[in-house]
């Protein structure tokens, strides 16, 4: 199969339809995603929009690609590489009844939808499962964790109920083999990670911090376990 190598800034600069992104995404795009290259991967992309960036993915990753799209509105056409589902991604109902029997169904899940701090959590929670091993959780927008009553709901810095903040309690759960009281083990007065998040994310093997962008890389946790190469005498 012949891979496509052309740059994804470029694809966008070529797009036929319209598309919104702030320009440093498209680096940390071809980091974390650039490894679907070729692959045919399954995308569920929450906020479709114009259907720009389902054209955007179909033309970077090439033959094969396939894209979900969720939006709350339609204001694009299905074609041979998209399929709509008109939804609300804050609500449970929704995931439930529509994507209830898609367990490790997709390569990669992006979040561009509402960017409201309540909906992006719900959508996290009820998507992990639908990725495969070995696949990525992106949401971008995440500034939108640091707008304090200004067009979402739970921003401002800090505030535990901003998306940014649930996020961060991922890197305790990746660090639970040495702050097992973060999880819930022994006792411990200090506030501990939502158990939700320890019996979700046990699956998960890293979580990255950009600008505006988080990405979480699903698999088995990373083994623990020191080895020690003695000089030979
Ligand atoms: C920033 S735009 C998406 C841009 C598109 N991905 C692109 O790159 O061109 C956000 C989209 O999310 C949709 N949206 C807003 N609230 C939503 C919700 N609660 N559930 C699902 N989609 C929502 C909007 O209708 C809009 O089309």
């Amino acid at each position: 199969m012949t891979i496509n190598r052309m740059k994804l800034r470029d694809i966008f600069d070529n797009l036929e339809l319209s598309c919104d992104k702030f320009e440093h995404y498209f680096g940390l795009y071809e980091r974390h995603l650039g490894r679907f290259v070729g692959k045919s991967p399954m995308i569920l992309e929450i906020g479709v929009q114009f259907g720009g960036s389902a054209e955007m993915w179909n033309k970077y990753f090439g033959k094969g690609t396939f894209v979900y799209g969720v939006d709350i509105s339609p204001q694009c056409n299905e074609t041979n590489y998209l399929k709509l589902l008109i939804g609300d991604q804050g609500s449970q109902e929704f995931w439930m009844e529509n994507f209830s029997g898609m367990y490790k169904y997709f390569d990669i899940i992006i979040d561009d939808g509402s960017h409201n701090n309540p909906d992006q959590i719900t959508t996290l929670l009820n998507c992990y499962n639908l990725i495969k091993d070995d696949g990525v959780y992106w949401c971008e927008d995440t500034h939108t964790s640091y707008y304090f009553n200004v067009r979402v709901s739970d921003g401002g810095c800090k505030n535990k109920d901003s998306f940014t903040e649930f996020a961060k309690n991922i890197v305790d759960v990746l660090s639970s083999n040495h702050a097992k009281e973060a999880i819930g083990v022994g006792p411990f007065d200090g506030p501990r990670v939502p158990p939700i998040l320890v019996s979700q994310f046990d699956n998960i093997q890293g979580i990255h911090f950009y600008d505006s962008v988080i990405v979480i890389d699903k698999g088995p946790r990373l083994k623990f376990s020191r080895i020690i190469h003695k000089k030979k005498v």
